[in-house]
């Protein structure tokens, strides 16, 4: 079985998922293997330590793959946005029932997507925000400052989804955050938490530093590999970074 065959409907492999996303999706749902490995996952990490876990919904990865419209499964969980969104609520639902109540549970959601428009992206994350089975949504937003790439009234991205109501669940964005500004940008915009990725590996500490000075800058990049040792960045993910990610490592 190739990872592009189609297998009745229920089958879509979308470009950024990974080739192994379709076993699950080849099965029918009655035994809700990939739940049950979901919630035993959160509560291994839970029993070794960890304070939470952060779920998996986004950039064509399964759950994403059940949301996208080209689902058309018809056991339940593909067709209407309801019964696509089925496979990510159960997981989140099954995770929150197996766990702690100290312990965090939160989902990364893609705001749109070939096969999720924008309009679908703002109400699966409306209905996650208020349902309160979160403790926080992490929106990869690509880049904070983004347009919509699919569709979209020519607004930003990130507007779609911090006017949201959302209680106590914590919005958090992600995207080419580089300076304390634009963290702070991200905070004026309507976000509790901003994510961080490439800062934080150009500076290990980038977060203090963007606290303690507001005109903090990640150094800009391409960065030697003597910089990123400095950094405490190992080595095999120094090649990882040099080999994958354009730009960023000399
Ligand atoms: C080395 C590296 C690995 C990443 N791996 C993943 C991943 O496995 N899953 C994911 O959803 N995002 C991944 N990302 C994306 C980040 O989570 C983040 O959304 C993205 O890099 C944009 O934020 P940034 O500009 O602050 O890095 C990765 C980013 C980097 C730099």
């Amino acid at each position: 079985m190739t990872a592009h065959q189609r297998i009745d409907d229920s089958v879509v492999q979308l470009a950024h998922g990974p080739a192994w996303a379709n076993r699950y999706a080849l099965a029918p749902m009655t035994n809700k293997q990939s739940h049950d490995d979901g919630t035993l996952a959160a509560v291994l990490a839970e029993q070794a330590g960890f304070d939470g876990v952060e779920v998996h919904g986004a950039h064509g990865f399964l759950l994403a793959q059940f949301l996208d419209q080209r689902n058309q499964r018809r056991d339940g969980y593909g067709g209407t946005l309801e019964h696509r969104m089925r496979a990510l609520v159960e997981v989140l639902t099954g995770i929150r029932a197996a766990t702690g109540d100290g312990f965090q549970v939160g989902i990364r959601l893609s705001p749109e997507a070939k096969g999720s428009p924008l309009d679908e992206g703002r109400e699966v994350a409306r209905q996650i925000l208020s349902s309160e089975v979160v403790d926080f949504v992490d929106m990869s937003l690509r880049d904070v400052y983004a347009t919509p790439h699919y569709n979209g009234d020519g607004g930003l991205l990130i507007d779609a989804f911090t006017d949201l109501p959302r209680g106590e669940t914590v919005l958090s964005v992600t995207g080419h955050v580089l300076s304390a500004e634009d963290a702070a940008w991200c905070l004026a915009k309507g976000a509790v938490v901003v994510g961080i990725g490439v800062g934080a590996i150009l500076h290990h500490d980038f977060a203090n530093r963007a606290l303690a000075d507001p005109n903090c800058k990640a150094r800009p990049q391409p960065v030697s590999r003597d910089v990123l040792r400095a950094e405490l960045v190992g080595s095999a993910f120094m090649d990882y970074l040099a080999a994958d990610w354009d730009g960023l490592v000399a």
